[in-house]
């Protein structure tokens, strides 16, 4: 039998084969891009990105002088050298008083619809004024602040060259300051890389980790898509939770003690973990996460003892190390004297 012979005779053979093959590739495919970047980074119509407007957000947010004690700004919590948070279990704020959350990163909070670990704001721009106001925080009175601002001829001009007539008021602050916020984005990460194509990118220990992820972990469920996460609210079962987290903002049974699920996008910064600071390393995570969490009144049915080998959670956590790209180049503002 020739050559020929042998292929048509076979063709129905090879063309099961093209197809399964076929469908692995693209179901691979298709499952993967899920994770891939959206094309633009969300912003609103009536507040649309210009560079003046990045400019001017920039030096707001690393400006003490929005704070009632000049000291604080939104950079003194939101640390870029930290991973935009402060590396401490719960925020510090005016006064060096010990607030009850820890500062989330603000890394991809512009694909965020709601706000805060309660999701209480449904907008960067209805944000970032909170802050400026909150006596724990920044501790300042906002009439005030604008009159500072106003008394300072840079100022004047960046707020001119951003949003020319409407003047320096406490929309164009918050406007000003979500438009920088929304340059804050995760860098393409060993993940990103991977899932584009470049198939040394990731560990074989990270890519085992990703199986876990996706499958025996369930992790998945909560931590999806692009920004790893569902941008919903839940209780993960943690100890000696006091807080009643979403459930002030909606008195639902099932929101007492849920927070929202956090970004997993350069995780390996932003330690301590949680919304109360309770996990120093990710290791501790996935432990919570293997044991089934610890309360079990209210816990989300999706949390339960996962019953992972030594070697799966040391998988995990590779996995979720890949996830952390190079930190935003940023260069610090001139603040306008
Ligand atoms: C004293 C520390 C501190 C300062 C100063 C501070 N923040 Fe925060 N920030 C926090 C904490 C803590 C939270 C979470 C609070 C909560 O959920 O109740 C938070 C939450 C946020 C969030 C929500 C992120 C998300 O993913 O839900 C954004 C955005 C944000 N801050 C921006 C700002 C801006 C803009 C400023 C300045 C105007 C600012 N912060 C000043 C500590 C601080
Ligand atoms: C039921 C939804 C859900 C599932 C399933 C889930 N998570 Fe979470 N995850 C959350 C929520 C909600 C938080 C924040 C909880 C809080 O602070 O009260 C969180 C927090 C985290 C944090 C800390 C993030 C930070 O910035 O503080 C990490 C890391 C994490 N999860 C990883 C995982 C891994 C790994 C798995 C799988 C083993 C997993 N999660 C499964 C919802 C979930």
């Amino acid at each position: 039998m020739n050559i020929h012979n042998y292929f048509f005779k076979n063709l129905k053979f090879v063309a099961i084969l093209v197809a399964y093959f076929g469908i692995i590739a693209s179901a691979t495919a298709a499952d993967l891009g899920k994770y891939l970047r959206p094309g633009q980074v969300p912003q609103p119509a009536n507040n649309l990105s210009t560079t003046q407007r990045e400019e001017l957000g920039k030096m707001l947010f690393f400006d003490p002088r929005l704070s009632g004690s000049n000291w604080i700004s939104c950079g003194t919590c939101h640390n870029p050298a930290l991973g935009w948070s402060d590396g401490l279990p719960t925020a510090i704020g005016d006064g060096q008083k010990i607030l009850g959350r820890s500062t989330p990163t603000i890394i991809n909070t512009a694909y965020i619809p709601l706000q805060m670990w309660d999701g209480r704001f449904r907008s960067l721009e209805h944000q970032a004024i909170g802050p400026i106001e909150d006596a724990g925080e920044m501790n300042q009175n906002l009439d005030k602040a604008i009159g500072e601002l106003k008394a300072i001829q840079g100022y004047r001009d960046a707020f001119e060259a951003a949003y020319p007539g409407e003047g320096i008021s406490k929309k164009t602050i918050a406007k000003a300051i979500a438009s920088f916020e929304r340059t804050v984005v995760s860098t393409d990460a060993a993940f990103d890389r991977w899932i584009k194509g470049d198939t040394a990118a990731m560990t074989a220990a990270a890519l085992r980790g990703f199986k876990v992820f996706e499958g025996k972990g369930n992790c998945v469920k909560c931590h999806s898509e692009f920004n790893f996460t569902d941008n919903g609210f839940h209780n993960i079962g943690l100890k000696d939770a006091r807080d009643a987290g979403r459930y002030a903002i909606r008195k639902v049974k099932i929101l007492i003690g849920a927070f929202k699920t956090p970004t997993l996008r350069d995780i390996a910064l932003t330690a301590p973990y949680m919304h109360n600071g309770t996990y120093a390393t990710l290791e501790e995570v996935v432990a919570h996460y293997d044991r089934g969490g610890d309360e079990k009144e209210n816990r989300s049915p999706n949390i339960k003892p996962l019953n992972l080998a030594k070697g799966e959670k040391h998988d995990l956590v590779e996995f979720l190390k890949s996830l952390t790209g190079e930190a935003l180049q940023i260069t610090f503002p001139q603040l306008p004297q």
